[in-house]
């Protein structure tokens, strides 16, 4: 979108998280917050980003790299940080969208709405809102009897009565440049936290005279702003939830779902069963009709053909299990392939880490690793070989096809060309 450009605000502190780490780089199912709006935008369309950093600038570097960034000083007020950006930017854009960078949830779909809305009514500002049964810890949408926006007050701010009101300001806001530059002019600091509140535009339009839209957030769950550890949990909960969701919505069975994890981008073929307390993360995907857990904790890089079995305290990491192989059993295996049907017995680990490097471990199809067995990469299990119960495959040491071997360091003892016609 050319005649748009998005601004994060992520300089705050976030002191009420108790943390040294930056507020935004904390995690929500493996994704720091402020990735989950960054890529939220991208989605939506947003090519020309900007991110406004302050404390841990340094820190937030690598993540904002796709984005524009730009360092507010001092800590002023969410006002402030928006001049910072104007100073910067020169010549910026017909309208501009800022969100907040502690909103991680907010969905593309809800941001494109906010634009939308904002295009068709060609209003000054366009602000997305949501109703809350508790809206404690957010600014307040201050509507006239005519039922048109003529402010937001910040909860520290509010009167009793104002207190109560449940449509809250959610952190998204889509304004015509001009008309957002020219009430930034006349803001101040004069409230409890001397601070310059981004907020204050509205009021400042309204009087003006100048049009301001809104638009309800579907689902007020996506509006969540994290503030505190509490506020992350919950962030947490309601994206592992929904993750859920979709995930059995495609056919799949999550025995317990209060107990199980899975990161947003995982996909999982259909009559396939996860049980309970297992963690799935990023970049994995899983075949048809399998049966993952219970305990089973599969990282990053992983994928799973159709019909494998994966057990409890199986842990994997940059691997590929192929169709029919059967993991079950106290399992670490990285930077490995495990062939068609492979049986990898209870207790197989694979060395993939020699101190300085990853090495990989291949076992090919058919092959059946005994209990106990110790893999130490680089090395190669060919096709329909046995390894015997507790054995160590030193590394570079390829097991051929079709033999069986024992022992430490393991040797052959039976040799079988025939390989899966065993
Ligand atoms: C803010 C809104 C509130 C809204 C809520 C939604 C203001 C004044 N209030 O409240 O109406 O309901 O978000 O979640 O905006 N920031 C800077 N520089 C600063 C100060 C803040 O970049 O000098 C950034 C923060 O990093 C944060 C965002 O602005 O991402 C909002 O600041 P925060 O302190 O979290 O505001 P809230 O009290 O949550
Ligand atoms: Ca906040």
């Amino acid at each position: 979108m050319k005649d748009i450009v998005a601004i994060v605000l992520a300089a705050g502190r976030g002191t009420r998280m108790k943390s040294k780490i930056p507020k935004v780089l904390h995690n929500i199912l493996g994704k720091p917050i402020i990735l989950h709006i960054l890529d939220s935008l991208g989605e939506a369309g947003l090519t020309d980003i900007v991110t406004v950093t302050g404390y841990g600038s340094s820190l937030l570097k690598e993540v904002t790299k796709g984005t524009k960034i730009i360092v507010q000083k001092k800590l002023l007020g969410s006002a402030d940080a928006v001049i910072t950006v104007k100073k910067a930017l020169g010549r910026y854009s017909q309208n501009v969208l800022i969100i907040c960078g502690d909103t991680p949830l907010i969905r593309s779909n809800t941001i494109k709405n906010v634009i939308e809305k904002h295009k068709t009514s060609k209003a000054s500002l366009t602000l997305l809102t949501a109703r809350l049964k508790d809206p404690r810890g957010y600014g307040r949408i201050v509507r006239t009897d005519n039922a048109k926006i003529s402010r937001i007050v910040e909860e520290t701010e509010a009167s009793l009565y104002e207190e109560v009101i449940n449509e809250v300001n959610a952190g998204v806001y889509c304004f015509k440049s001009k008309s957002l530059f020219e009430a930034l002019s006349e803001i101040s600091a004069e409230n409890k936290k001397k601070e310059f509140f981004l907020t204050d535009t509205v009021g400042i339009l309204h009087k003006k005279g100048e049009d301001i839209e809104s638009v309800l957030a579907e689902d007020s769950r996506e509006i969540i702003g994290v503030n505190t550890r509490k506020d992350l949990a919950e962030a947490t909960r309601i994206l592992k939830d929904s993750v859920l969701e979709a995930v059995m919505s495609n056919g799949v069975t999550i025995e317990d779902p209060t107990s199980t994890t899975i990161y947003t981008d995982v996909r999982i073929g259909q009559d396939t069963v996860i049980c309970p307390y297992t963690v799935i993360e990023s970049k994995v995907d899983i075949g048809k009709n399998c049966r993952i857990g219970p305990f089973a904790h599969i990282r990053s890089d992983v994928h799973i053909g159709d019909n494998v079995e994966i057990g409890n305290f199986v842990e994997l990491v940059r691997t590929t299990v192929e169709d029919g192989a059967k993991i079950k059993h106290h399992t670490y295996l990285g930077d490995a392939l495990i062939g068609k049907r492979v049986n990898v017995g209870a207790g197989t680990i694979t060395a993939n880490f020699d101190g300085k490097n990853k090495n990989k471990t291949i076992i090919e199809d058919g092959a059946s690793i005994g209990v106990g067995a110790i893999l130490i990469a680089p090395v190669r299990i060919g096709q329909g070989a046995i390894l015997g119960a507790g054995c160590v495959v030193l590394k570079n040491h390829n097991v051929p096809k079709g033999a069986t071997v024992v022992g430490l360091p393991a040797r052959v003892i039976k040799k079988n060309k025939r390989g899966d016609k065993r």
